[in-house]
This record gives C-alpha cells, sequence and structure tokens, in this order.
C-alpha cells in the first residue's frame, strides 16, 4: 500500500484548524493507560503522525516530556505552529515529514499515535519505522472517528431527522473520499497493527455545543467536499452546501435562522487500534 497525497492546500488547512476539534481527551488517557499496562520508565518522547493543526499531539503534551508532531503537508504545520502559542505548550515541536519517516533515534518513543489519519499512510512502512523507534513495549495507536452525529437536545424526532440529513451528505460525498478511506469507514478492522497485544476499542463519544455555521464547516473539511468542488466545480459545492443548510434550517428552529446560533450538538464517536513493539 502506498500512503495519498490530501489536506495540503492552505485553504483546507484552515477548515481543518477551525472546525476540526480534539478527539476524546478520555481516549488519549486511555492510550496512555495502555502503554502503562506493561511499560513502567519514563515517558519521554511522543510522536503524533499526520497530525494535522495538532487535534490530538497538543492533549500527549501533558504526558509526555515531549511531544512531536509531523505531518506531510507544510500547510497543515504552519497552522500547527501558530496553535502552539495558543495552546502554550512549550514541549510540543511541529515538523515537515511523511509518517514513513520519523526523524528519532532508535529506541527512543514510547506512543505513536495517528489521528484520523493512519489510513492515508503507507502502513507496511509506518510498522517497520515503529519497530525502529519504538522503546521495549513502546505503543502504536491509530484512532479515528466515526460519522459526524447532529442532535438538538434530547428530541428523538428532529434528531431522526437530523440523522437522515447526514445519511444523505455522506451518500452524496463518500464516492469522492480516496478508496484507504474505506478502512476508516470500516472503523479500522482491517488495520492489523503487527505487534503484540492488539487491542480494538470503540464508542469514545464527545460531544460540543455548537451551531449550524460550525457544522456546515465541519462537513466542508471533508477530503471528499474539497474533490467533489474539484470534479463538479467550487458552484456545484456551494449550491451542496446551500442545500444541506436549508435542510438543517427547515428543522432545527435556531432562533431568527440563525445559523451562529449555538443551539446544536455535534457529536463524534471515536475508536482504536493499538499493540505494543
Ligand atoms: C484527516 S487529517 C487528520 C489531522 C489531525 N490528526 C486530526 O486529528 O484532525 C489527515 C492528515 O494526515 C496527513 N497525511 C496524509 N498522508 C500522510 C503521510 N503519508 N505522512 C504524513 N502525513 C500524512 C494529511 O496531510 C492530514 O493533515
Amino acid at each position: 500500500m502506498s500512503s495519498f497525497r490530501q489536506f495540503e492546500e492552505p485553504d483546507h488547512a484552515l477548515l481543518y484548524k477551525n472546525y476540526r476539534e480534539k478527539p476524546p481527551a478520555r481516549l488519549i488517557e486511555r492510550i496512555v493507560e495502555f502503554l502503562r499496562e506493561k511499560y513502567t520508565g519514563p515517558l519521554k518522547q511522543a510522536v503524533d503522525l499526520g497530525c494535522g493543526s495538532g487535534q490530538c499531539t497538543f492533549l500527549l503534551s501533558k504526558y509526555f516530556e515531549t511531544v512531536l508532531g509531523t505531518d506531510i503537508s507544510q500547510a497543515q504545520i504552519s497552522q500547527a505552529l501558530q496553535g502552539t502559542a495558543e495552546e502554550e505548550c512549550n514541549n510540543v515541536n511541529f515538523c515537515v515529514s511523511p509518517a514513513e519517516t520519523i526523524a528519532l533515534e532508535d529506541h527512543s518513543v514510547q506512543l505513536i499515535t495517528a489521528c484520523v489519519a493512519a489510513h492515508w499512510f503507507d502502513l507496511d512502512k509506518v510498522y517497520e519505522e515503529g519497530r525502529r523507534v519504538l522503546c521495549d513495549g513502546g505503543v502504536m495507536a491509530f484512532l479515528c472517528m466515526d460519522y459526524l452525529i447532529v442532535e438538538i437536545g434530547d428530541d428523538l424526532e428532529r434528531n431522526q431527522q437530523f440523522l437522515k440529513i447526514m445519511q444523505d451528505v455522506h451518500k452524496i460525498m463518500d464516492p469522492y473520499f480516496a478508496p484507504p478511506a474505506a478502512l476508516a469507514f470500516n472503523k479500522y478492522r482491517d488495520i492489523t497493527i503487527p505487534y503484540s497485544d492488539l487491542t480494538r476499542e470503540y464508542d469514545y463519544e464527545i460531544g460540543v455545543t455548537t451551531n449550524l455555521s460550525k457544522i456546515l464547516g465541519a462537513i466542508k473539511s471533508y477530503s471528499a467536499f474539497q474533490t467533489f468542488c474539484k470534479v463538479k466545480g467550487e458552484d456545484e459545492g456551494k449550491k451542496l452546501m446551500q442545500d444541506i443548510k436549508d435542510r438543517f434550517l427547515k428543522i432545527a428552529t435556531i432562533p431568527n435562522d440563525d445559523p451562529d446560533a449555538n443551539v446544536l450538538t455535534l457529536k463524534r464517536r471515536y475508536f482504536v487500534v493499538m499493540a505494543r513493539v
């Protein structure tokens, strides 16, 4: 399998920074617990591959002396570097690098993560590089998320209608995802990290109170939406987003139809596959 190049344009990287939330803190804690089950040494170095604008990287900083976030995209790393000042993390570094090459010493790393990214990599090369840089008992963990869930309070009827909108969005978008995204749609069940104690866990949920503009932004940040616009043209992309917005507004009874009113909940459900060398 070879790696795929996407997410590299500055506008797309900005959509990421603005609309892609961090993964659940509880999941990061669980990954560190998994590492701690068999590794008792100091937590010196973690590496977050395909780090984007640092969504997962910053969450690792409280556990490790140093965290390195790497991404093949210069535009993503530029956004991540800007985030470093906002997050006030002085133990996090970022650099442009393919996931298949990690610029660290042999056996110097305790944890390698990749968040919503592993499906784009040349995994055999990443496993090989992991064996080189991970210390004895070190862990590789690939986390990823399911489709977005939009809700308004516990209004079952309207939540079902939102679900239908999101299912329709995916019916339109899914053909525009590059083939490796199928690994994510199948919750990484086809990814087997060839180390010890292979573990799969599901249903780590995170929800944020948000508004329709941000939900539309999250949909626009899909690589499939970017491809849709390239294939069908920007006008078709705008029309699609307007249709989605109109459908939401019809159901949401947002005050004054204000897409910036924070009355919606955006939920993301994460899963992980992890193993130790
Ligand atoms: C869907 S984004 C995820 C970003 C971030 N980790 C997050 O959780 O939102 C996938 C990221 O993987 C990066 N990527 C894709 N293939 C890569 C590769 N072979 N090596 C390093 N980064 C890669 C992309 O540039 C992009 O930033």
